[in-house]
């Protein structure tokens, strides 16, 4: 039982979005901190729509979120900062971990985390111009594991209330091993704790990360809780029979689909939110890539409509 641990939800762009966000908090819990999706800096030096919905307070009513700032340079920070601050948010996470090449190339992301100049002009400005609570999250570096080792004597001398490190390298992208050891040689540098995220799926995951760092008490999870939204219950000894489990999942997934159908006008529209949905709600079950197939294949909402309930009807 892990009930003195705390537990945050990692920000999927695309995936953890404020319906999934409200869904979960309603109807399953458990979690003590969304962390938003990122906002940046789009094209025309607007940010989307779809990212600054995501953070409006109005879509967030007593909920426990934090908004994420992917920036550059000092400018864009101020820019993303000042829009934050304006909608009322009293807290910000920096993204120094974004691997993909679409934010790497502008120079931010885990590109940040090794250009010094850049990214010590963005913490001055963010530490003495706004009135943020400030939390990170970071990677390995971008190809090499060394960086964090060198630039992590950096990011000690900003007063952050959270540090959140995801142990992979930027090449890695989401894929092969989070490097556990890694972990534990940051928590041994460090003079605050730090949360851990990556891969974490189940109680022995978090058993091993346990034995390298016995103090560890804070965990950042994303795809094993798109996996099994109950995971965080499960992690905390609450005792769910398996058909009060399946139960609950099926109104949560009712609760999506009817929050993305009352949201979005566009039927294709909510189709794909629900792929996505699926995409790793199907490890619910126990054949995943044979329980994702029909939902995956179906091209009109009507057809996704037929084919889900079937899945839940075979488990029970
Ligand atoms: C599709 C996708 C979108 C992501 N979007 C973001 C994001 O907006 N901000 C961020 O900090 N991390 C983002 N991440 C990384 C996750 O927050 C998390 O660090 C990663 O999935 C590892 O944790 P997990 O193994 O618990 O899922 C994204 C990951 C994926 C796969």
């Amino acid at each position: 039982m892990l009930l003195d641990h705390h537990f945050y939800l990692a920000p999927l762009q695309g995936f953890t979005d404020f319906v999934y966000r409200r869904c979960h908090h309603q109807l399953i819990g458990s979690i003590d901190e969304f962390y938003i999706p990122y906002l940046a800096i789009g094209p025309g030096k607007k940010i989307r729509n779809s990212q600054l919905r995501d953070c409006l307070p109005e879509n967030n009513i007593d909920m426990p979120v934090v908004p994420q700032i992917l920036c550059a340079n000092a400018d864009e920070l101020k820019l993303l900062a000042s829009e934050l601050q304006q909608m009322g948010y009293s807290k910000v996470n920096l993204n120094l971990g974004c691997p993909y090449p679409m934010a790497t190339k502008r120079g931010r992301g885990t590109a940040l985390l090794e250009d010094t100049p850049a990214l010590k002009a963005v913490l001055d400005n963010l530490f003495s111009d706004f009135n943020f609570q400030v939390s990170v999250k970071f990677r390995s570096g971008m190809t090499d594991e060394q960086t964090i080792l060198n630039q992590f004597e950096l990011l000690q001398n900003y007063p952050f209330e959270k540090l959140i490190f995801h142990p992979r390298t930027a090449k890695q992208l989401y894929k092969g091993q989070a490097n556990r050891k890694l972990f534990a040689q940051l928590v041994a540098l460090s003079d605050k704790p730090l949360v851990y995220n990556g891969d974490i799926s189940s109680k022995a995951d978090i058993d091993e990360i346990l034995q390298l760092v016995p103090s560890q008490r804070t965990w950042m999870i994303g795809r094993g809780i798109l996996s099994d939204p109950l995971l965080i219950k499960q992690l905390k000894g609450e005792t769910i029979s398996e058909q009060e489990a399946l139960q609950l999942k099926m109104q949560f997934h009712q609760q999506v689909l009817d929050a993305y159908r009352a949201w979005l006008q566009d039927d294709g529209h909510v189709l794909m939110k629900m792929k996505q949905f699926w995409s790793y709600f199907a490890n619910s079950f126990p054949n995943p890539a044979k329980t994702y197939k029909p939902i995956k294949k179906a091209s009109k909402l009507d057809r996704f409509l037929e084919v889900y309930p079937s899945i839940f009807q075979k488990s029970v």
